[in-house]
């Protein structure tokens, strides 16, 4: 029986009615409790009608929209005895031919066959594997890798380490875990003091795993808005640590580079080169969550060792800039990268055949420098779009616009993020009346005030002109209403 789970968090009050047609399924709603009889892929367009609840209908399904069925999360699938219903003919997602360096996808949603256009703009991490990667994912050469045999992975840490200008790297499966692990070997007291900010990732988004697993304490400093700490506070913070029995005893400062709270901004050089001063000075060790390390030696134009050079360990996440479907690696000295493999064993992050998993990323890495550019220039080049809208409804510092991801500030109450989000998402007869384009563009509320763009190998310098047109087009709607 095949069993999806499909979750729709926002049903739009008005909306195309879609059929989900194909082979019978069981459906579940978190907003509901009862299980809908549907089907597996198909979404068969049925005329405008009054949104309606989710609800079984003669054994089918009705789902609003393209708004839902770009909301929709398929897991956990069984086998389904129910037979197909209805002809399979329409194809419910289709490639959109010349847009992106991947397939984006676009439906007919609306009365006048109108083709709308989704540019992705949430994360990085929404990239799919290019069909080079692909391929050469399935001609890997793997083995297991918790023997140190998978030649792939091998190969891959032996890239990666050169390219940090660390002695070795090990392959783990997500940036998360190679900060944990970086934390937990350097930190070998429990109770040890972290130096980290207030904003960094490490600290709001990994479910304080540092504090859960490792067992040390974190000491936080205000970041500042270019994603720096303050050289005096870190130094008094330490100090204060230093002279006192009461205090937790620091081991560790965290950097983050690029900063992702800051809007990807680039850690200057000299910046690093004091706080290693500074950790030297006191006898810390640094680790940077280098999650986007290359966006910020390619907005450097530096190679990634010379920002490695400034600490004891470095995480690179490859399912982000470099566009592979997943995994990081956390580079170190060689003594240093012998216990990171004791832990990640530890957390269960021994992988086995994972060379299908670094292939993907040697591909990505193989051109990851013009990729970059490409999506640092698009950032730019939309920011500076936008600026030029001079909009009193949001606004975008130019400044601070370094590398693949910025912020919009909205700058009225009743325009929310999340209300700006919806609106940049949603596609109407109107945008297509005045702009003659139907895009939906995907952002990330990011803040109270906040909004996030993030570009990626998926994101053309086409999209990123339709983005910005539609930005203009929601934003002179805004003010006209
Ligand atoms: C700065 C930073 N560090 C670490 C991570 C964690 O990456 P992963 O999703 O691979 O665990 C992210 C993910 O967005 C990030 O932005």
């Amino acid at each position: 029986m095949l069993h999806f789970l499909i979750t729709a968090p926002r049903i739009p009050q008005r909306a195309w009615l879609w059929r989900y047609q194909g082979t019978g399924a069981l459906l579940k709603h978190p907003g509901l409790t009862d299980q809908c009889r549907a089907s597996n892929g198909r979404f068969v367009r049925t005329g405008p009608k009054k949104s309606r609840p989710l609800c079984t209908s003669l054994g089918g399904f009705w789902f609003p929209g393209a708004q839902a069925r770009r909301r929709c999360l398929f897991v956990a699938i069984q086998a389904s005895p129910l037979a197909p219903r209805w002809p399979q003919e329409l194809p419910a997602l289709v490639p959109f031919p010349g847009v992106g360096s991947t397939p984006s996808y676009h439906t007919r949603s609306h009365p006048a066959e109108v083709e709308c256009h989704v540019v992705d703009l949430r994360s990085d991490t929404v990239t799919r594997p290019s069909p080079k990667m692909r391929q050469a994912m399935a001609q890997a050469k793997v083995g297991d890798d918790d023997y140190g045999e998978d030649p792939t992975v091998n190969e891959l840490q032996r890239v990666v380490a050169e390219l940090l200008g660390m002695e070795e790297a090990l392959f783990v499966p997500t940036a998360t875990m190679a900060n944990l692990i970086a934390v937990m070997c350097h930190c070998r007291r429990r109770g040890a003091q972290v130096l980290l900010g207030k904003e960094a990732h490490i600290h709001i988004f990994e479910h304080g795993g540092i504090a859960q697993v490792a067992g040390v304490h974190s000491e936080t400093l205000q970041d500042l808005p270019d994603g720096t700490l303050d050289l005096e506070e870190l130094e008094h913070k330490i100090q204060q640590a230093h002279r006192s029995q009461y205090h937790p005893r620091p081991e560790l400062i965290c950097l983050e580079n690029t900063h992702c709270s800051a809007g990807g901004r680039v850690l200057p050089l000299q910046y690093l080169q004091k706080v290693h001063q500074l950790a030297q000075k006191y006898g810390l060790q640094i680790h940077i969550d280098g999650a986007r390390v290359l966006n910020a030696a390619v907005a450097l134009g530096v190679p990634p060792s010379q920002i490695a050079q400034h600490c004891d360990s470095i995480s690179l996440c490859l399912s982000k800039g470099v566009g592979a479907p997943a995994g990081a690696l956390l580079a170190g000295a060689r003594e240093f990268i012998t216990e990171a493999w004791r832990v990640r064993k530890l957390l269960g992050g021994g992988m086995r055949q994972a060379g299908v998993l670094a292939a993907a990323a040697l591909v990505g890495l193989n051109h990851v420098e013009e990729t970059l550019k490409r999506d640092h220039d698009n950032a730019r080049r939309f920011a500076q779009g936008a600026s030029a809208i001079a909009s009193p409804l949001c606004s975008i510092n130019l400044a601070a616009v370094e590398t693949n991801i910025l912020m919009v500030r909205t700058l009225l109450p009743w325009l929310t993020p999340s209300k700006l989000c919806e609106l940049m998402e949603a596609v109407s007869a109107e945008e297509v009346a005045a702009t003659g384009q139907a895009t939906s563009v995907r952002l990330f509320p990011w803040g109270k005030h906040c909004l996030r763009a993030v570009w990626h190998c998926d994101v053309s310098p086409r999209d990123t002109q339709l983005s910005g047109n539609k930005l203009r087009f929601v934003l002179d709607n805004c003010k006209q209403q």
